[in-house]
């Protein structure tokens, strides 16, 4: 028995359920929000929507009493009303402390045991908040992190290239925030590092990588929220975990170098972060890792 839990259905909770819903992932589905008018409202739309599918998923609305079982959670809670057009992710910080303290605490008085994915921003720090509140094992709880970045990454230079962006290879790394960067030196399409392609394609990385950093705010200027693109960034990650796939993605885990969470690539399995490798970088590389980490220590002094 699949069993997920989602806590926050806003836009971005309730389009990772619709994923989840669609494409058969879970059997059991428990969404968990404080507005439980507009909770008893999506479930029963869920449900009405359940009729028309040709998998089964039991969708209730619960509490974190329901998820101590659950194999996975998803948080997924946030105020993004209070980021102003070309603001930080951390302006979510004060906001999200309180709610994120109670679900961290709900989900160990329940005993809750299995894999915590966070979306909730500002992600890295939220993660590493979620991860001492509920005791679990680092490896159980980790942030979707730059694996939206990197898609985003993946989309500009698709388009550059006019290629599929699943063709594109590598990463954006660091803090799902400013700070973030691409490791050009993990960047291959069709087999070839990008840097023999750029004067072929007169690309201009610096562009590019920026177009990828802001991706999210671009979106967010026009329509207030994101929701699309990072609930399948999550629902990727559950399939990953559900599936026991050990297969690598990029998120936002503990870093014992940093002594933080930060996103660099890792083995994603039943367990979670089932493995963490050292990613081979360029010494520029390495200082803008550092540089993102420091940023995320900073940042969060700054806001709590
Ligand atoms: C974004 C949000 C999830 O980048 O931070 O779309």
């Amino acid at each position: 028995m699949r069993k997920i839990g989602i806590v926050g259905i806003g836009h971005v909770g309730a389009t990772v359920a619709h994923i989840i819903i669609a494409q058969g992932l879970a059997d059991e589905l428990i969404l968990v929000d404080k507005n439980t008018a507009k909770l008893a409202a999506d479930e029963l739309d869920f449900r009405d929507a359940a009729s028309l599918l040709s998998n089964h998923v039991t969708v209730y609305a619960g509490t974190a009493n329901d998820l101590a079982d659950a194999d996975l959670v998803i948080s997924a809670l946030g105020h993004i009303d209070l980021i102003k057009p070309g603001g930080d992710r951390f302006t979510e910080l004060k906001a999200n402390t309180p709610e994120v303290q109670q679900v961290g605490n709900d989900l160990k008085k329940v005993g809750f045991n299995g894999v915590l994915i966070v979306i909730s921003n500002p992600v890295d720090v939220i993660t590493g908040m979620y991860q001492k509140i509920t005791g679990l094992p680092t490896n159980q709880v980790f942030g979707t992190g730059t694996y939206l970045d990197t898609a985003r990454l993946k989309r500009v230079l698709g388009e550059a290239l006019d290629v599929d962006p699943r063709s594109v290879k590598g990463y954006m790394l660091g803090e799902h925030g400013d700070s973030q960067f691409a490791a050009w030196s993990t960047v291959q399409i069709l087999g070839q590092d990008i840097q023999t392609l750029v004067s072929r394609y007169n690309l201009d990385l610096d562009k590019i990588a920026n177009d990828a950093r802001v991706g999210g705010f671009t979106v967010f200027n026009g329509k207030k929220y994101t929701n699309f693109a990072i609930a399948h960034a999550a629902v990727s990650l559950a399939q990953l975990v559900l599936s026991n796939a050990r297969s690598e993605a990029i998120v936002s885990h503990y870093d014992d170098k940093f002594k933080s969470y930060i996103s660099t690539p890792a083995i994603i399995g039943r367990g979670g972060v089932v493995q963490t490798f050292n990613l081979p970088l360029m010494s520029n590389e390495e200082t803008a890792l550092q540089q993102s980490a420091d940023a995320i220590s900073e940042k969060t002094i700054d806001y709590l």
